[in-house]
């Protein structure tokens, strides 16, 4: 059995359904293999529509057992049934009910997709495509219904039935069963269905909105780890109060629930009135997670919430308008922690998210604009294109129109959507009736795929006394499926800018063209001149990173030491040091680097700056000089190179430039972390402030480890066993996993027998030991997935081992010899069969591969080809393997 890659969906074909559900009644009788759904469609012809077509319902690995038209069984030969769902072939041109009896077995599911068990729970994941395996439907975003669902399961196996909506009965349902019945008044499409049922810890509160009503807001979790569900509890809290203070927006049913489960494959999902999460993002406490892990549960636990207006009010006409919701609500969860924590330091995080795994995603094979033109499989689109670069551009939006004006846009928005299924035009259209701009030229970004550079370069007039910046973009052109092939045209770019004296301070400069510290480039040029410039001025381009593009500027060196110095944006004094570290580590890594070379003078230069740096404003702000402190990452080193990438080279340069940086600011660094140690006594908070500390103590052990390896050792080991929290003994073991030796092993061995029971903490164990970058390691991941505690059938096992290894291990998966490459491959295959979504995801890793220099290319060629030839691929892994190759 050879499967054949599926057919291309292209937007440009897009059309109203024919018919329309107007309201869902099911009943679902849970069982852990024979669960049977009775589904009640009240169904109309779409006056958008074609009349008198045949009802065509999806539906996937469905078992039917009886099926009834206005209650009547129906005529022989006037439903056909078949692999991807179910015709009616006459159905009446009046509105109708369908009633459906489904059977699935949750058992069963390891795709996770439709009704699966996780831990003996029972739960669902829809979105995008897995309504269609609980019952036949019109499984499409615009079909748009009112649901009411009665849920029934043994009392004893699922005590917690839960549904979307609010809760309306429950009760008895013979001696061992009992059932819930849920009704969820605001229409939607068939993706936001949820149930829950299982025995299930929980934690609640309540919470007023701003329209006065009382919400009950719970989080339920596996019973005995309630005690580290209440930061999300409280992160829930503080997500409704921020979106009616910062979009006007209040929550809209009586329940707001919150389920944790062990087996997803994604984050999380905005299921109406029912969330359902990634336990990883939900669970929480000093002893078991990190600061990014708490991090990472707020901005998660709000992204979902927020999706509740960006989502649901307001769905997607169809899957290529993904980014209206995820690319927005991004925007929105970016904003939520930036209030909540530092936003110069939160900015700073976003951009590096983007430019390690979007940049390179838009400059390989599987780029796509943030709205594709076409897909086979929609679930290859949940990228960081669509959600990251999709952020991108509502924060151009903003930087261009304003907040005022963005927020009344987004009100405009918001009222004249809700309810409805919308497109990337609606929401544009909001904004150009509320600015009165013509924003056709800003959708460019919607449908122009890769990375733009934009080039400029600064003259000084001495005797004019004027500064002019001269700027070009140059856009690549990409021809991919899910890319259009066309010219591309200018974009609209936001370019956020000032001058800083080389003295320091700002210069007084007055421009034209610069209207609230913002020039706007629409064409492929334009010019900048500043008037009243009496001294060559040290230009800041992109402050705070106003564009998701390449910045082309020859800064030399003394300039960035002015920004880094001078600059009041933080962004760019922490970009400026990352453009100093980028300069050695490429032009090393270009030469070869020998790894007993040494840094050079310009390595010098930049130990130097951090050295001062660090003396003037380390303390005031930790959270920041530990960005500053830490260098670009191999996978940006490789960016900057482009083409015939040495991944090994690149180590060495970035392990140099780190031992450099190390032995020259020693002394600083261990003072440092004597400073911000907290006292003993003091309780752990995870806020951000108190992480800030932990993180630049972290980021000095880091580099104190890799000048002095003894050192480091010695510090490490101690601080891994002595640590009062998660962060502290992860950063720790994280020294001494770079540090070949017994501390190493001896620590490795302890953490896994204190954490044995904690599956996500072993992940982070397990993870840890992925990203060796020694030659062992592939030898080192096939024995830890011969460990008990791995399994190929959990997500957060497969991404946190295997993922790891292939996304943040770029030595050993890209050997040479090919035998990280092998293991990927292997795993992907074997994990296909059980959870494609997975298998393809993990498969991405291949798709910088055309980078690489010529020996290591042609190995992942050849795994990409075993890969492709393989018998009984999903169409999951077929579509991304074959647009890897093509
Ligand atoms: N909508 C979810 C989110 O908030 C993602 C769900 C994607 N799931 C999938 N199977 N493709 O980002
Ligand atoms: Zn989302």
């Amino acid at each position: 059995m050879r499967t054949e890659t599926p057919p291309v969906i292209r937007l440009a074909d897009y059309r109203p359904s024919d018919y329309l559900i107007d309201r869902v009644d099911l009943d679902v009788r849970l069982h852990p293999t024979e669960t049977r759904i009775t589904a009640t469609l009240a169904l109309r012809p779409n006056p958008a529509g074609e009349a008198g077509a045949p009802l065509v319902l999806d539906g996937d690995d469905l078992t039917l057992l009886a099926v009834a038209l206005d209650g009547q069984p129906t005529a022989p030969g006037a439903i056909e049934t078949g692999p991807r769902g179910l015709t009616l072939h006459q159905p009446p041109g009046r509105p109708f009910v369908l009633s459906l009896e489904t059977q699935v077995n949750p058992s069963a599911n390891t795709k996770l997709m439709g009704l699966y068990r996780s831990n003996g729970v029972y739960c669902t994941q829809c979105e995008a495509d897995g309504f269609r395996r609980i019952t036949y439907f019109l499984d499409r975003p615009d079909v748009l219904a009112v649901y009411t669902t009665r849920i029934e399961a043994d009392r004893t196996e699922a005590p917690v039935l839960l549904g979307n909506g609010n809760p309306v009965e429950s009760g008895a349902a013979g001696a061992d069963r009992h059932y819930a019945v849920w009704h969820d008044p605001h229409p939607k499409p068939a993706y936001l269905f949820a149930l829950v049922g299982g025995r299930l810890g929980r934690i609640g509160s309540s919470f007023t909105t701003m329209e006065g009503r009382a919400v009950e807001v719970a989080v339920y979790v596996e019973p005995g780890k309630e005690d580290r569900a209440p930061y999300a509890l409280d992160a829930v809290r503080r997500a409704m109060a921020w979106d009616e203070r910062a979009f006007g927006r209040a929550y809209d049913l009586d329940v707001f629930n919150v389920v944790a489960v062990s087996d997803f494959n994604m984050g999380a999902m905005e299921n109406k009135g029912l969330n359902i999460f990634n336990d990883k993002y939900v669970l929480a406490s000093p002893d078991t997670a990190t600061d990014t892990d708490y991090a990472n549960i707020e901005a998660i636990i709000a992204h979902e919430y927020f999706h509740n207006w960006s989502g649901n009010r307001v769905t997607c006409r169809d899957w290529f308008q993904l980014c209206l919701k995820e690319g927005l609500t991004v925007f929105r969860d970016q904003e939520f922690s930036s209030d909540e924590r530092s936003r110069p330091v939160h900015r700073i995080a976003e951009v590096r998210t983007l430019r390690a795994r979007q940049f390179p995603e838009d400059a390989g094979p599987l780029a796509h604009p943030v709205r594709p033109q076409a897909y086979r499989e929609i679930n290859n689109f949940y990228t960081a294109t669509v959600y990251e670069k999709g952020a991108e551009i509502v924060r151009m939006l903003r930087t261009l129109l304003g907040p005022e004006t963005f927020r009344a846009g987004m009100d405009l928005f918001f009222a004249r959507c809700d309810g409805t299924a919308a497109t990337v035009e609606d929401f544009l259209a909001a904004f150009a009736q509320v600015s009165g701009r013509d924003l056709t030229a800003f959708a460019r970004w919607y449908a122009q795929a890769g990375t733009p550079v934009v080039s400029v370069s600064g003259r000084h007039d001495p005797l004019a006394r004027t500064y002019t910046l001269d700027f070009h973009q140059s856009l690549p052109v990409v021809a991919t499926e899910a890319s259009a092939g066309a010219e591309p045209q200018p974009l609209v770019i936001p370019v956020a800018l000032g001058l800083v004296a080389p003295g320091g301070g700002a210069v007084a400069a007055r421009s034209e063209q610069v209207r609230d510290g913002v020039f706007v480039l629409e064409q492929e040029s334009g010019r900048v001149v500043y008037t009243d410039v009496a001294e060559a001025p040290v230009p800041s381009l992109f402050r705070g990173f106003s564009a998701p593009v390449k910045l082309a500027h020859a800064l030399d060196a003394g300039q960035r030491l002015t920004l880094l110095a001078r600059d009041s944006d933080p962004f760019n004094r922490w970009q400026a040091a990352q453009g100093l570290a980028l300069d050695v580590l490429t032009a090393r890594a270009r030469a070869g680097a020998p790894l007993e070379d040494e840094a050079g003078a310009d390595g010098a230069a930049l130990a130097e700056a951090l050295g001062s740096f660090l003396d003037a404003e380390a303390v005031a702000d930790p959270a920041f000089a530990a960005l500053v402190l830490t260098i670009p990452g191999d996978q940006e080193v490789a960016q900057e190179i482009g083409a015939n990438v040495d991944p090994d080279a690149i180590h060495r340069a970035r392990r140099t430039l780190r031992r450099h940086l190390g032995r020259a600011l020693a002394p600083r660094l261990v003072a440092l972390r004597e400073r911000l140690a907290d006292p003993t006594e003091a309780p752990f908070s995870p806020d951000a402030a108190s992480a800030g500390r932990r993180a630049l103590r972290n980021a000095a052990l880091d580099l104190v480890a890799a000048a002095d390896p003894e050192t480091g050792t010695r510090l490490a080991e101690a601080q891994c066993a002595g640590a009062t929290n998660m962060t502290d003994r992860l950063a720790a073991l994280a020294t001494l996993a770079l540090l070949p030796g017994e501390a190493r092993e001896r620590a490795l061995q302890a953490f896994a027998q204190t954490y044995r029971a904690e599956p996500l903490v072993l992940d982070k164990w397990f993870s840890l030991q992925a990203m060796i970058p020694e030659a062992g390691t592939v030898e080192r991941v096939r024995g830890l997935m011969r460990h008990e505690g791995f399994s190929l059938g959990n997500p957060n096992r497969v991404r946190s081992l295997v993922g790891s290894f292939s996304l943040n291990n770029p030595t050993q998966f890209h050997r040479e010899d090919g035998a990280g490459y092998d293991l990927v491959a292997e795993t992907v295959l074997a994990l296909d069969a059980r959870n494609p979504q997975v298998a393809a995801r993990l498969l991405t890793a291949f798709s910088t591969w055309r980078m690489v220099e010529a020996k290591r290319r042609a190995r992942a060629e050849a795994a990409l080809r075993a890969i492709a030839a393989s018998p009984g691929l999903s169409p999951d892994v077929g579509d991304i393997v074959g647009r890897s190759l093509a």
